[in-house]
């Protein structure tokens, strides 16, 4: 299977590319290297470029067969994308459209997109199942959300099949330590907490302790990206069997508060990792926490690594090779 992986040099796209090249897949990434890194790429060849690029994109599908596209390329800042909206609009938004019209040009008719979900807003009920409403309260859940529209009105007119995938809080590392979370700025709470553990930080800051929750701190649903890569590869094999647009809310249906993760990331590094305990982060609800139930029946996807300690076991492998401690 030909395979091209947009943003497959980043965080999420580096470790889909290592799955697809261990199933046997023909993989070209394209990658714009603004967030991604190159040594990140293990498998298949790495083409520079940005979806902003027109003639780039022509090129590419002038000169390469795919049989599939996946898109993870995309600004991920919400805070961010609340000071500079155009920015979210552009790159996730107009960027992805310049990659489906070239693709229905070339007749590429089978698309894996990553959502996110930030589409639903403020959380009506939990978990999250498919069919919650999708008010998002900031461009960048807007900016994905558009994308999911439009890929609806897409099918409609030009055919164009696609498997959406929301997902919820992605975190952890590839088990045999080769790959990584690696943002710069790294604004995720895991990371951000294991580099005080090795000496990189200070100290971490609790976003609010006055939350509807046990102890006070947001609970968030926490999935290892080795499990959404194979959601993933999963959901290609679901849009070549039954040629149908779908969508997945992906997670592992189980929240763990901030105080949570700093607790077991602790106990994991065994190092002290000083907290300060600071004012609630605009934007943040209380609760988020997938229904994955959907993707478990029609993907018949199982996450093989949903316990927290060993998503922070497998992160912190990683930060320690990469902070060296
Ligand atoms: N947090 C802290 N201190 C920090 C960083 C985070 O207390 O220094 C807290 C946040 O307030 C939140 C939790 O840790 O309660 C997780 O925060 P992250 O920034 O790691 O992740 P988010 O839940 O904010 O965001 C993630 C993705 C987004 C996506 C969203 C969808 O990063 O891209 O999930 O739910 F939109």
């Amino acid at each position: 299977m030909k395979v091209l992986v947009v943003g497959g040099a980043g965080y999420i796209g580096s470790h889909m590319v290592k799955l697809l090249g261990q199933q046997g897949c023909d993989v070209t990434v394209f990658d714009n290297l603004s967030f991604g890194h190159a040594d990140a790429v293990l498998f298949g060849d790495l083409i520079v470029g940005d979806l902003a690029d027109t003639e780039a994109l022509e090129q590419l599908f002038e000169t390469r067969i795919f049989d599939v596209v996946m898109h993870f390329a995309s600004s991920i800042l919400v805070g961010e994308s609340v000071a500079d909206p155009a920015k979210y609009y552009r790159n996730n938004f107009a960027n992805t459209q310049n990659l489906l019209d070239v693709m229905v040009k070339h007749d590429v008719k089978h698309f894996i997109f990553s959502s996110t979900a930030a589409i639903f807003g403020e959380p009506q009920y939990t978990p999250i199942d498919e069919q919650h409403p999708k008010q998002p309260i900031n461009p960048y859940g807007r900016s994905k959300w558009m994308v999911e529209q439009m890929l609806e009105d897409y099918d409609r007119a030009y055919g164009l099949k696609s498997i959406c995938l929301r997902y919820f809080n992605a975190c952890g590392a590839d088990p045999d330590g080769e790959l990584g979370e690696r943002h710069d700025p790294e604004t995720h709470l895991i990371p951000l907490v294991l580099q005080v553990a090795t000496g990189q930080r200070r100290d971490i800051t609790v976003f609010g302790q006055d939350y509807d929750t046990q102890d006070g701190t947001c609970i968030r649903d926490y999935i290892h990206v080795s499990d959404l890569s194979m959601a993933h590869w999963l959901a290609i094999q679901e849009l070549f069997r039954y040629n149908q647009s779908k969508r997945f809310n992906l997670g592992n249906g189980q929240g763990f508060s901030v105080q949570q993760v700093i607790d077991i990331c602790k106990d994991v590094t065994q190092k002290n990792i000083p907290v300060i305990y600071g004012a609630r982060r605009e934007g943040d609800p209380d609760v988020l926490v997938a229904d994955a139930r959907l993707a478990q029946n029609e993907l018949g996807w199982q996450p093989k690594y949903p316990a927290l300690q060993s998503i922070i076991e497998h992160a912190w492998q990683w930060e320690k090779k990469v902070h060296g401690k």
